[in-house]
């Protein structure tokens, strides 16, 4: 079984490289960022709060979001494992993830860090929004996003850092040689 977060600023290839990992090991993709947008795409009650965080680019707390969670995790269990993409964020988050990965005996394999300049990830995300009908893909909305990361997330590597789980991998390469590195490590563990 493997159990892997992936994580990297807005922008870094997490969906696109999670997309890749689950495909290539048989795992279960949760992405944090597309479970909460279905929600808001719904229309519910509850989407709708959800709608205006993410509009912002600032976290949607968790009270609105660890029950979506755990049920999608119960919803899409898979014995081969999972990749979290966009979950954890925060310290908090880091917390409530190792209470639910204990909850279902579940233990955590590796977490993969994207590493990427701003200046490459504004590009990337200003090329895709264009296109991918985010109301988050706007620049000052990104630059919000880019400031949460640093706030709020950048401070949960250190965390995976200690638990020798943490994984390093130059996100600025071509898709295919970003795959292949993750690849390498993902062999060692
Ligand atoms: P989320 O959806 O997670 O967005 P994000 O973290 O800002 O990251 P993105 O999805 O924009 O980028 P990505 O790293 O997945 O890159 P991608 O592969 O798409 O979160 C959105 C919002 O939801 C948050 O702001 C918050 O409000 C809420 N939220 C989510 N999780 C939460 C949580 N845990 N707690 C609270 N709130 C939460 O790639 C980007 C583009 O670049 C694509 O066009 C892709 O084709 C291209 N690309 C990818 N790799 C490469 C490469 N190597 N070279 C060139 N182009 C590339
Ligand atoms: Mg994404």
């Amino acid at each position: 079984m493997l159990n892997l977060i992936i994580f990297g600023p807005p922008g870094a290839g997490k969906g696109t490289q999670a997309k890749l990992i689950a495909k290539e090991y048989g795992l279960t993709h949760l992405s944090s960022g597309n479970f909460l947008r279905e929600e808001v795409v719904s229309n519910s009650e509850l989407g709708q709060k959800i709608k205006k965080y993410q509009d912002e680019g600032i976290l949607v707390p968790n009270e609105l979001l660890t029950n979506l969670l755990k049920n999608i995790i119960k919803k899409k269990f898979n014995a081969q494992g999972f990749i979290f993409d966009g979950y954890p964020r925060s310290i908090q988050q880091t917390h409530i993830l190792a209470d639910i990965l204990k909850e279902n005996n579940l233990q955590l394999t590796g977490a993969i860090n994207l590493k990427i300049g701003e200046e490459e990830a504004l590009k990337r995300l200003l090329l895709r929004g264009k296109t991918s009908g985010r109301s988050d893909d706007n620049e000052k909305v990104i630059k919000n996003r880019f400031r949460v990361y640093h706030q709020e997330t950048g401070p949960i590597l250190e965390y995976y850092q200690e638990q020798k789980k943490l994984i390093n991998i130059d996100g600025e390469k071509t898709i295919k040689q970003v795959a292949t590195n993750i690849k390498e490590e993902i062999k060692k563990l």
